[in-house]
């Protein structure tokens, strides 16, 4: 798959995108990762992508035109119109769901906002989804594209080096993830559970699935609930 972030900070977000796990994957051709700078894409003498906002108000807001122009140079070769995102606290919340679901296209656009945001013209005319990390206001899209970039990423084939590296993590099937334990086997008085150390791997994995049970119910009933009914389980 490949993912295009139409960014005023390319470097910032390249410096992420190139380490670790999806930095390896980009570098073992598994994923197409490229930023681009909105300023290129400016009319303007001095790069200005921002001018202020119809009807008052305070702070600037991102010029369409640079926007749409971006989008139509990445774009210019590709077969088909790319699913294109908008990062915005105004979009709906993102989940491991939609990172699942994401992954299995070929070509996503995110446009990164800034100042009070993006016109909404360019909104309207090329954006499928805006996505939300979360119920605050960041100065900028580039951390949340950088979110979604890196969860997709990880659900993309070959970046994990198998489906079982992420099958038990938190929010895969609905639960949260069991605790882990490693050497020494006493650390400050406190012993490693005894059954991961018995070998049995049956009685390990109903521990574990015990253990992200009970961290899900005492941590998150809402999503324990959901757990229980999609599986017919008794909530109690
Ligand atoms: C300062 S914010 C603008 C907030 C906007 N005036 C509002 O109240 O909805 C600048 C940019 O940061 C990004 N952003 C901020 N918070 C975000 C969040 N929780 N999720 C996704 N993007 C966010 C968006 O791209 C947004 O255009």
């Amino acid at each position: 798959m490949r993912i295009d972030i139409a960014t005023l900070f390319p470097d910032m977000c390249e410096t992420v995108l190139s380490e670790s796990i999806v930095g390896r994957a980009r570098k073992a051709g598994k994923i197409e990762l490229h930023c681009h700078q909105i300023r290129d894409y400016s009319t303007d003498k001095h790069r200005r992508v921002d001018d202020t906002p119809y009807g008052g108000g305070m702070g600037m807001v991102m010029q369409a035109e640079p926007i749409y122009r971006c989008f139509l140079a990445v774009t210019e070769n590709f077969t088909q119109k790319p699913h294109v995102i908008y990062m915005s606290p105004k979009g709906k919340t993102f989940t491991q769901q939609r990172a699942v679901e994401l992954s299995k296209m070929e070509n996503i656009f995110i446009i990164c906002g800034h100042y009070e945001g993006v016109d909404q013209r360019v909104i309207d005319k090329i954006v499928d989804e805006e996505i939300s990390i979360g119920d605050y206001v960041l100065t900028g899209g580039e951390l949340p594209a950088l979110v979604i970039s890196d969860a997709i990423a990880r659900m993309c084939d070959g970046v994990l080096s198998s489906a079982e590296c992420f099958e038990e993590e938190s929010h895969f099937s609905g639960l949260l993830e069991y605790p882990h334990y490693t050497r020494p086997e006493v650390w400050e008085g406190e012993s490693v559970p005894e059954v991961l150390l018995t070998g049995h791997h049956k009685n390990i994995a109903e521990f574990r699935h015990n253990e992200a049970l009970k961290i899900t119910r005492e941590r998150r009933p809402d999503l324990y609930t959901k757990f229980t009914e999609n599986n017919n389980m008794n909530s109690k």
